[in-house]
């Protein structure tokens, strides 16, 4: 449960919850920590429950033991029952397990070298299949799609710069990541400020719309990323998320394992219009996540949930 709770979620929210009954370990999402604003059908909840699940099955895996893992679209049941089974999975995921504790988001920009063709097949290859590797999947595989052309970034770099305009004018939106705790930081870096004043971030938001310097700089990380990564499912759905977040957690951690650092722009697939440009530039029908990967600098760790705030005996 350590690693499954240093997975990546939308603005840290960290919004799972597990109940231990007897020999079942039940996912839950923490509708307590649902950014409503930011996430209204609950699609980036998802996502990081599902990249939360990948960092259990890993940490499974590295003492040797297999997990039966049945899933639910219904809120009525957890999106995860989770038992022990024998390993059955032969791919190699030591890199990514070693990584898992230095995942980390970087938002800042990048170096301008881009990753060889054969590090991007090497970091690709643990989801090629559609689903992280050696694992079974629950729905329908996972589309991988790289963007590294001009004429593909510029194109996607303007829905970014689009999308990230109109989540940051929005003062509800503004109001509810204020509000929330641990981003600080992030905050600060978004509005321009010193680390030293990150404190007044929060307060500055509700009243100051950084949303121009966002969408500019937003735009700017799409069109200049050494590559962007798209991952869609078959359609949309609850399962879908849930797989898609599994594989956003394998990829971002089998980059890590290679020496590149990721950010996402999830904003722009919030919206169907948007999703379909991005799809039809990546090749990805239902696109759910669009990432830049490329080489990065430090991050310092953000703040995480102990394990015991967010496990309890059912
Ligand atoms: C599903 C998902 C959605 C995210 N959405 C955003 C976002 O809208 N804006 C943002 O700055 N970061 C976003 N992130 C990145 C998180 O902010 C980051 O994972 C979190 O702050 C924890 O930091 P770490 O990944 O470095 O541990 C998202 C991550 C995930 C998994």
């Amino acid at each position: 449960m350590r690693y499954a709770v240093l997975a990546p979620s939308s603005h840290n929210s960290q919004p799972w919850r597990f109940v231990l009954k007897g020999e079942t370990v039940e996912l839950w999402p923490d509708t307590s920590r649902h950014l409503a604003v930011a996430d209204p059908d609950r699609r980036e909840l998802t996502l990081a429950c599902g990249a939360s699940l990948f960092c259990l099955r890993l940490a499974a895996w590295s003492v040797g033991a297999g997990l039966s893992v049945n899933v639910s679209a219904s809120s009525e049941r957890p999106l995860a029952s989770i038992t022990r089974a024998a390993l059955e999975c032969e791919f190699d995921w030591e890199p990514e397990f070693a990584a898992l504790p230095y995942l980390r988001m970087d938002f800042r920009p990048f170096r301008v070298d881009t990753p060889t063709p054969a590090l991007l097949r090497a970091v690709t290859r643990p989801i090629l299949g559609g689903f992280p590797r050696g694992f079974k999947s629950y729905c329908g595989p996972v589309k991988v799609g790289l963007v590294r052309d001009d004429t593909g970034r510029q194109a996607i770099s303007r829905r970014v710069e689009e999308a990230a305009r109109e989540q940051w004018s929005d003062a509800l939106f503004r109001k509810e990541l204020a509000g929330w705790e641990g981003a600080e930081e992030l905050l600060a870096y978004r509005l321009g400020l010193p680390p030293f004043l990150a404190w007044l971030a929060p307060r500055l938001l509700p009243v100051w719309s950084p949303a121009e310097r966002i969408a500019e700089s937003q735009g700017q990380q799409a069109r200049e990323a050494p590559v962007l990564v798209v991952l869609g499912a078959a359609r949309e759905g609850v399962l879908e998320w849930l797989s898609c977040g599994e594989c956003l957690a394998a990829l971002a951690l089998s980059g890590r394992a290679r020496g590149l650092s990721w950010s996402p722009f999830l904003a722009v697939t919030r919206r169907a219009s948007r999703r379909a440009h991005v799809g039809e530039q990546s090749g990805v029908d239902h696109p759910q996540v669009l990432l830049r990967l490329g080489y990065g600098g430090h991050v310092p760790a953000p703040p995480r949930r102990g394990v015991d705030e967010v496990c309890s005996v059912g």
